[in-house]
């Protein structure tokens, strides 16, 4: 990358640690941000900001349960001490919880809704004062294509990936005068540590990835990165003029109604 768009910026990542929030703060720290990495993973984060510090950038990892209040706080004022403010907010920490309703316990409930939704008002609640001290600030939400549709057997993280779109539309409007756009990122099958998850719990992981990509007009899961380029477009002037939205990328899934699609396109075949 010859352009260096996040140069000056400083960013705090949820969910740094693996999959996609590892993906965004690479590309963060690529991009010329210094970014402070969260997560509950200690090592797996550490590992990713080592990574990001030996090609070249500037990251360090704190301790986050994006669930409490007091943790979210304590590490947005270590980035804004370490880096001398506060420019873009990634929301990018989820869990999955799969199970029909009348199993959960309310505990599973409470904590899908705490980790998923809550976490974004606790983060936006501590780093708004900050954020809203640039001419220009970015609150970037991973949500979901589950937060316009129903996804069999996470009741729960379908509720909170609505609750996620709804919060990023009101962020938009609340402070948008102040120079702060919030947009929101919502992904389908990401090849992640999440989907591997969620694919484990079935008899046959491979042939079960293999049939609802069969659904997927571009034919692939999308990968990490495909979604850290589309949290970087948010989080710059890229995306001039754009608040409120929200960016399905699904390979074509959410917009398909055909019983089954030609497989991977030449497009996206290529280098996969
Ligand atoms: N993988 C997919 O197919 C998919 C699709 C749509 C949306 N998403 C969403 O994308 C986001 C990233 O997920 P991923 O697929 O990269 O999964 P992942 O499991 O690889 O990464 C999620 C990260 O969040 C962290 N995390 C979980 N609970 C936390 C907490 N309380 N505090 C701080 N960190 C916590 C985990 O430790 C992990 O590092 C999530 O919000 C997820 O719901 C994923």
């Amino acid at each position: 990358m010859s352009e260096k768009k996040l140069a000056g910026q400083v960013a705090w990542v949820s969910g740094a640690a693996s999959g996609m929030g590892a993906a965004i703060a690479t590309r963060y720290a690529a991009a010329g941000a210094q970014v402070m990495a969260v997560d509950v993973q200690d090592e797996m984060g550490n590992e990713v900001v080592a990574r990001i510090r030996a090609a070249g950038g500037t990251a360090v990892f704190a301790h986050c349960d994006v669930a409490q209040g007091a943790e979210v706080a304590q590490s947005i004022e270590a980035a804004v001490a370490a880096f001398g403010g506060l420019h873009i907010l990634v929301n990018c920490a989820g869990i999955v919880h799969i199970g029909p309703l009348h199993e959960y316990e309310e505990a599973d409930w409470d904590r899908m809704m705490a980790v998923n939704a809550k976490a974004i008002f606790l983060a936006v609640k501590y780093a708004v004062p900050h954020l809203v001290q640039n001419a220009r600030s970015y609150v970037v939400n991973i949500a979901s294509v589950s937060s316009f549709i129903g996804q069999g057997s996470t009741p729960a993280y379908t509720a909170s990936k609505h609750a996620a779109l709804g919060l990023s539309r009101s962020i938009a409007l609340d402070y948008a005068a102040q120079g702060l756009r919030c947009n929101c990122i919502c992904p389908g099958i990401t090849d992640t540590p999440m989907l591997r998850y969620h694919l484990d719990a079935m008899p046959d992981p491979e042939g079960a990835l293999d049939k609802r990509l069969q659904r997927v007009p571009m034919g692939v899961a999308i990968q990490p990165d495909d979604i850290a380029r589309a949290a970087l477009y948010f989080a710059c002037e890229d995306s001039t003029g754009i608040t409120g939205a929200s960016l399905v990328v699904d390979g074509g899934w959410t917009v398909c109604a055909e019983w089954e699609t030609d497989g991977p396109t030449r497009f996206v075949a290529e280098g996969r």
